[in-house]
């Protein structure tokens, strides 16, 4: 059966194309490229069984007249849409809210709406740790109230709300995935996107939104689609939640430009914008509790420190550096 995958031409979503093709699935692949780019789909565009269709997935009207004849043409019935595309720039969504309205709501209600007619009735939600807000203690998918402190967190959870409620009509099963900080080839923004870009264009001296004490959680993006295809397979609720991340503590933003720095092999200095956080809406520290995953038999291969230092290398060759 066919996948659709929204946000396709995206970081996360072009690998996990990868991955269902791989898999021997047939895959549909929506983005309206304003993140994305079709090179990320380099290797996807080669197989016969994908096909992509530029869709701005806020648009109905676009929805409506491209989706359904894009699902008819694959000649196989849709097993499941895979929703990725979203804002995922959040000081972007706090220069302008109608960002995260338009591109992670409406993208989702949308969706929602057309799947009866594509004939498809299972989604699973890229949803992520923003949903919680700023909390003390393990962030458990049982916490609450949830209190988002950004419109991107409060967007998502306005989705996740919404994909629960069409399970009492239009939705059969649901998946709600809550990533961490996802890092990887073809990251299209994140902090080691930012650090690597400042560096390129002046390896002198670096500049480090906050103090540098911020901590978080890092996976690397082919373990996070690894634990994405797990809880497809293996989880047993109508609306599933899981929380999905490295099982460790987090790093420390100054630990993380270090290890760029280092990276580089030249002495650079570095500058600190200063404050306790790196932009309106940013959570500086929060613990992940994955313990909901790991009991239903998930676990990490890596930490955070790990999948930082393999991405700084994977990003650096990519760009053509050694
Ligand atoms: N990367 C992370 O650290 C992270 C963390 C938590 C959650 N997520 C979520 O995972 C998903 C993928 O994130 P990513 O890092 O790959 O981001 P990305 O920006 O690389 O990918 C998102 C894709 O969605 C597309 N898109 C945006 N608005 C659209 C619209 N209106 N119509 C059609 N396509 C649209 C963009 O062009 C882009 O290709 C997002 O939903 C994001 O919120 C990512």
């Amino acid at each position: 059966m066919a996948m659709l995958v929204t946000g396709a031409a995206g970081f996360i979503g072009s690998h996990l194309v990868d991955r269902l093709l791989d898999a021997g699935r047939r895959v549909v692949g929506v983005d309206d490229l304003s993140r994305g780019s079709e090179g990320n789909l380099a290797k996807a565009f080669l197989n016969p069984r994908f096909r992509f269709v530029r869709v701005n997935l806020a648009d109905f009207r676009q929805v409506e007249s491209r989706l359904p004849p894009a699902i008819a043409a694959v000649d196989e019935p849709c097993d499941a849409v895979w929703h990725l595309a979203a804002n995922s720039d959040i000081a972007a969504g706090v220069a302008d809210p109608r960002i995260d309205l338009r591109d992670t709501f409406m993208t989702t209600f949308n969706l929602l709406e057309i799947m009866p007619v594509l004939g498809c009735r299972r989604m699973l939600f890229a949803s992520t740790s923003a949903v919680y807000g700023e909390r003390a203690g393990p962030l458990t998918e049982d916490a609450g109230p949830l209190l988002p402190i950004s419109q991107y967190g409060a967007m998502k959870l306005a989705s996740e709300a919404a994909i629960s409620a069409a399970c009492e009509a239009q939705l059969e099963r649901a998946w709600i995935c809550r990533f961490p900080n996802v890092v990887g080839p073809r990251s299209t923004h994140g902090i080691l996107f930012d650090l690597l870009e400042k560096l390129s264009r002046d390896p002198e001296t670096l500049e480090v939104l906050g103090d540098g004490r911020q901590r978080k959680p890092y996976l690397h993006v082919f373990e996070l689609l690894d634990a994405m295809l797990f809880i497809w397979s293996r989880a047993p609720e109508k609306r599933a939640v899981y929380n999905i991340g490295p099982e460790d503590g987090g790093v420390e933003v100054a630990d993380i430009v270090q290890t760029v720095i280092e990276s580089t092999g030249r002495p650079t200095r570095i500058r600190y914008a200063g404050g306790d956080r790196g932009w309106i809406g940013d959570v500086p520290r929060f613990l992940y509790s994955v313990d909901k995953l790991a009991g239903l038999g998930w676990r990490p291969m890596g930490d955070s420190a790990n999948a930082i230092r393999r991405s700084v290398a994977e990003l650096r060759a990519g760009r053509g550096a050694a």
